[in-house]
């Protein structure tokens, strides 16, 4: 039987949330499963393994949690992201309903008039700062407002959404920190978030109407309403900044888009295949299984690298290289399977708009200052301020 390699390296030190793409490769070179032993978790790192587990979910159970420290999942148990059919079923298919692309159809000429005005906005003043003043734009102004919290809901939600975020790792300071603001939102969700005090029209509402109508259990709705909130704004926030910054760091990358649109969809799956916002979740087995050749007992947690798996060159070769001509649709930075994203059409959405408007206006990106982001649960850039060149 092969034995198992293990590695001692720590996922979450500042420098590893800066960047991890060395000790990813490590341990892909290390095999195809790598004991994690600071948190006894599994690592799949390579491109085959992590998609061959997202299309198993019977195998590869969501429902004991998705995250690494076992209170966080022991806790968020039931969530739609932490759970399997037919629970997830039901409760995807109401969550889903306003994100489904025919009625991300429907918002697309407000997303796109916003970010036409944004874009020209910014492009007048000649510098900016990415993410506060770009990237936060739509999920903030449109994104929130569909949603239909209402202002206090609104002014918070970055704060309590950044520490949801950061109780995805293991237990540890940052997590701590982030405690008395995940309690703020849990009860701001089940006391401020209902009916009455939120826009009957907005998508938590329809939650609440879905559970009237019996099609889930009213005690499931505030923290569904969650999952408008959490997985939409930064990480699209993220997904932005990160574009910008690599579109800065190859000029040629940026000239080919703005000469030829079609590579603007194909431009949006290279950055996050590049620069996955979410490096990882996790599963657990409801079987003895072998990955790969190596068999893992029923019980294991295993974490799902999609940051890593996204650079194996076993499967894009020369991985680290951004080309927005490779057109990697079968990336797996919005996962794959059962919990694929389901906000990805209005993530891609958001993205487009931008991108086609400062493709009318902007020549070049140059970066003037960068400042990480350190989060446990999410990865990219904190600050990126820019100067522009435009067309004439
Ligand atoms: C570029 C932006 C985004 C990225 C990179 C991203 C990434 C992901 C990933 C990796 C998953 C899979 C989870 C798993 O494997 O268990 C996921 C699921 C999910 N995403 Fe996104 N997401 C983005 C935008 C959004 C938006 C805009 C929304 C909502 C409006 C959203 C809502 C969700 C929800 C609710 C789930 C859980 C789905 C389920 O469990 O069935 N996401 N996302």
């Amino acid at each position: 039987m092969p034995e198992i390699p293990s590695s001692d390296v720590d996922l979450y030190t500042e420098e590893a949330r800066i960047d991890p793409y060395e000790i990813y490769a490590d341990l892909r070179r290390l095999g195809p499963v790598v004991h994690l032993s600071r948190y006894d978790l599994y690592a799949l790192s390579r491109y085959d393994d992590v998609r061959g587990a997202l299309s198993d979910w019977q195998t590869f159970s969501s429902a004991r949690g998705v995250f690494v420290d076992p209170e966080v999942n022991a806790r968020l148990e039931g969530i739609t992201l932490c759970s399997d059919p037919p629970e997830h079923t039901a409760m995807r298919s109401v969550l889903g309903r306003p994100l489904r692309p025919e009625r991300i159809r429907e918002v697309t000429p407000r997303i796109e008039a916003e970010a036409a005005q944004v874009v020209e906005r910014l492009v007048e003043r000649g510098r900016f700062e990415v993410v506060t003043e770009l990237a936060e734009y739509l999920p903030m102004t449109v994104v929130s407002d569909l949603v239909g919290l209402g202002d206090h809901g609104q002014a918070k939600m970055l704060e309590w959404a950044a520490a949801i975020w950061n109780t995805q790792g293991p237990a540890d300071e940052r997590a701590a920190a982030a405690g008395p603001a995940v309690e703020e939102f849990m009860d701001y969700a089940a006391t401020t978030a209902v009916p009455g005090r939120i826009d009957p029209d907005g998508w938590a509402a329809q939650l609440y109407a879905a559970a009237d109508r019996g099609e889930l259990p009213r005690d499931k709705c505030p923290m569904m309403m969650l999952d408008y909130v959490t997985p939409s704004l930064d990480t699209t926030i993220l997904a932005i900044t990160n574009a910008i910054a690599l579109f800065a760091e190859y000029p040629d990358q940026w000239r080919l888009l703005c000469e030829d649109r079609s590579l603007i969809p194909h431009a949006i799956n290279e950055s996050l295949r590049l620069e996955s916002p979410v490096p990882q979740f996790s599963r657990v087995l409801t079987e003895d299984h072998e990955i790969s050749g190596v068999p893992l007992p029923s019980g294991s947690r295993v974490a799902l690298l999609y940051a890593s798996a996204n650079r194996d060159d076993r499967h894009y070769p020369d991985p680290d290289r951004f080309d927005i001509t490779r057109r990697p649709s079968d990336h797996l930075a919005f996962g794959r399977g059962e919990h694929v994203c389901v906000g990805l059409h209005l993530a891609r959405l958001e993205m487009t708009a931008l991108l086609e408007r400062l493709a009318d206006r902007v020549t070049r990106f140059e970066v003037q200052h960068r400042r990480p982001l350190i989060n446990n649960g999410l990865r990219g850039l904190d600050r990126l301020e820019v100067a522009v060149r435009t067309s004439p």
